[in-house]
């Protein structure tokens, strides 16, 4: 029988980079929302037992994405065989909503699915602890995909525990159609600067919800045109927020019609934009 898993996408609300460490990574201290149910920002994993292991992608996102050893669904599957000690065949199905290099953390969510999808399917009684090692290994932002809700991130962001939930201000998403590679923001931090190494516990206190990404000034060195996207948010009264390493970026409203008349505008003015109201 097919079963499926969501899979949806994040923002980092909260991202301080304290320093680059010896193994190249960099400690982060974050604090991450996992934006459930939003329906046009969720992928959806569906697989069934099948001879072999096969997966088809599909969905508005999913050109130009490879099915192979390099996709972080085969490569969670992979974890899960190993774990299991036997081949796992399925057919799988990635229906992708969540753009691709957007900082928006898809591939990182459907690593996460795919290994609760297959810890079902095939009955393999694998525990928290267990996958959410598995899914510090597939990379840093995996792990958070486990837990969902509001999320802190630390050292490299793969060691998460869950927050209060921080209830969301009106959101507009919006993604000019750029990718950025992530590992060339982290290695740009060294020619901007790294930002002074301030941490959670020091901002200051009251009730507005941390709103601070430390990898903007290298993401705009790597990708100047994203300053347009910025801009564009800012001159319709929102408050700009760049979504992980980037493309998108999340702007915060004081009200619902604020944000609906901001993505009213944005929407006749750049028609080419992708854009979300969370
Ligand atoms: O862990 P993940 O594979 O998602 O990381 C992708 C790349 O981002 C890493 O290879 C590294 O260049 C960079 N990175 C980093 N520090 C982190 C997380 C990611 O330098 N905490």
């Amino acid at each position: 029988m097919a079963l499926a898993i969501q899979a949806p996408a994040k923002l980092n609300r909260f991202l301080a980079v304290l320093g680059r460490r010896a193994d190249g990574f960099h400690e982060l201290e974050l604090v991450t929302t996992v934006l459930e149910g939003v329906a046009d920002l969720t992928d959806s994993l569906e697989g069934e037992p099948a001879p072999e292991l096969t997966l088809a992608i599909t969905g508005p996102m999913g050109e130009g994405l490879v099915a192979d050893e390099s996709n972080l669904v085969i490569k969670a599957w992979r974890l899960l065989e190993e774990a299991a000690q036997r081949p796992l065949p399925a057919t799988l199905r990635l229906e992708k909503r969540i753009p691709h290099g957007a900082g928006l953390g898809g591939g990182s969510s459907d690593a996460a699915a795919a290994l609760r999808l297959g810890n079902q399917l095939f009955a393999l009684g694998l525990q928290e602890g267990e996958l959410l090692r598995m899914a510090g290994r597939l990379g840093s932002d995996v792990p958070l995909f486990l837990l969902g809700g509001t999320v802190l991130g630390l050292g490299r962001g793969e060691r998460v525990f869950p927050l209060r939930p921080v209830p969301l201000e009106p959101l507009l998403l919006a993604h000019p159609g750029l990718h950025v590679s992530t590992p060339s923001v982290y290695r740009a931090l060294q020619d901007v600067g790294y930002p002074f190494p301030e941490a959670l516990a020091s901002q200051p206190g009251g009730t507005a919800p941390p709103w601070r990404n430390d990898l903007t000034g290298a993401a705009l060195w790597v990708c100047p045109p994203l300053a347009e996207v910025r801009d564009a948010l800012r001159d319709t009264g929102g408050e700009p927020l760049l979504c992980g390493s980037g493309s998108c970026w999340a702007a915060r409203y004081d009200t619902v019609q604020a944000r609906d008349a901001a993505a009213g505008r944005i929407s006749g003015e750049r028609p080419d934009w992708g854009l979300w109201r969370v």
